[in-house]
């Protein structure tokens, strides 16, 4: 079994995008779910004091990322991508400086259409320039969105941008966003350093569920350097419950899921915060072995979903999940996560160890909830 899994992993390396980058998921922080187009230089600022002050960039949160509505024309003359005035008046490589002082890094949105879908400059046709100008700017990440094209496929229109950023003496995380059209898990690996798997998540239960269901046969695709992602956190923007928005980031956490918090981080809630900064809960997102989640039952509404992990014990997490109204008693038989034997029980969540189970753990999961439990095998820990 390790045998078939050092395989895999190296395969998976050789797939991955050329640059050395996104080894594990990246974790930071979008305006998009909070601010949408309402975005400005203040804004960042702010909020790149609080991933400090928070100790969120601590935790691991250290990309501070723009999206639509930074930018505002093109110069007729050179053809260089203008920021906002308005918004941005100190302009981009001023704020890249300012984040990049505070110990985090920056990242840039754009388009692989001629206009964003919020009807800014997009990139078709101007990829070299684009690339030139974030390298130039000392931009780490470019997120690549996917409105107002010319109709070509996906699979023609990014490439150009991947190759135009490999380029660049600076390495540039590559972030497509196709929303899953063209199953890019197939193509997207050697030119991306991640891809949506989805259209977007908005901060409602029903959202989270449907793109939750939209997972559960990606796992084979991601890898070190490779991610699916499933859009960002909507943790902490008020439209789910504290144990929904919990069941929201232990799912996206062992999904193996980029973690970009989408919330006010000025101004969080002790709930919020102690969603986002569990450290066992981020640890099983940023271990090393980078295997994404399966899903290794469902029976109704109740499913379990499970990934192999090295790192502070190696051994099985698994996130029993309860998507019913009414509490439910879960079990996970052992063979479905291919672990026999006596097994250590730890909460990841709670962080308190629960004792030795075998064969099988049957737990009570709450309503709309989950338990996060990391199973070692008890034998080689005595
Ligand atoms: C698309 C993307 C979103 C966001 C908006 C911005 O809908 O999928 O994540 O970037 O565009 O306009």
């Amino acid at each position: 079994m390790y045998k078939y899994l050092f395989i895999c992993v190296i395969l998976i390396t050789l797939n991955a995008l050329d640059n050395g980058l996104g080894r594990k998921p990246p974790m930071g922080w979008n305006p998009w779910n909070k601010y949408g187009c309402n975005i400005n230089e203040e804004i960042v600022r702010q909020t790149a004091d609080a991933l400090v002050k928070t100790g969120l960039a601590a935790a691991g949160y250290i990309y501070l990322n723009l999206d639509d509505c930074w930018q505002s024309a093109r110069d007729p003359a050179t053809k260089k991508i203008i920021a906002d005035p308005v918004k941005f008046p100190s302009g981009i490589p001023s704020l890249v400086q300012y984040v990049h002082s505070r110990g985090l890094k920056f990242g840039l949105y754009s388009d692989a259409g001629m206009q964003t879908c919020e009807g800014k400059p997009g990139s078709l046709g101007y990829e070299e320039i684009d690339a030139q100008t974030y390298a130039e700017w000392d931009i780490d990440y470019l997120k690549y969105d996917n409105c107002h094209t010319d109709g070509t496929s996906p699979k023609v229109r990014y490439p150009p941008m991947s190759a135009a950023l490999m380029k660049q003496t600076k390495k540039i995380y590559f972030s497509m966003c196709e929303w899953g059209l063209e199953k890019p898990w197939l193509w997207a690996p050697p030119i991306a350093n991640s891809w949506r798997t989805t259209g977007d998540i908005s901060d409602h239960w029903y959202s989270f569920i449907a793109i939750l269901e939209e997972q559960a046969n990606l796992a084979q695709y991601a890898g070190p350097g490779q991610w699916n992602d499933p859009d960002m956190l909507e943790v902490g923007n008020g439209g789910m419950k504290t144990h929904e928005y919990q069941a929201h980031f232990a799912l996206w956490a062992i999904l193996k899921a980029p973690l970009l918090i989408g919330c006010d981080i000025t101004n969080m809630s002790q709930d919020t915060k102690k969603i986002l900064m569990n450290p066992e809960v981020i640890a099983v997102n940023q271990d090393s072995l980078g295997i994404q989640a399966t899903r290794v039952k469902k029976v109704l509404t109740s499913e379990v979903w499970a990934a192999q992990v090295a790192d502070n014990g190696a051994g099985v997490v698994a996130v029993l999940f309860n998507q019913a109204s009414l509490q439910e008693s879960i079990t996970i038989e052992f063979d479905k996560l291919g672990i026999s034997g006596d097994q250590n029980v730890r909460d990841l969540i709670n962080q308190v160890e629960l004792g030795v189970a075998t064969v099988s753990y049957t737990t009570q999961v709450p309503a709309r909830s989950v338990v996060m439990v990391k199973f070692r095998n008890a034998r080689s820990e005595q």
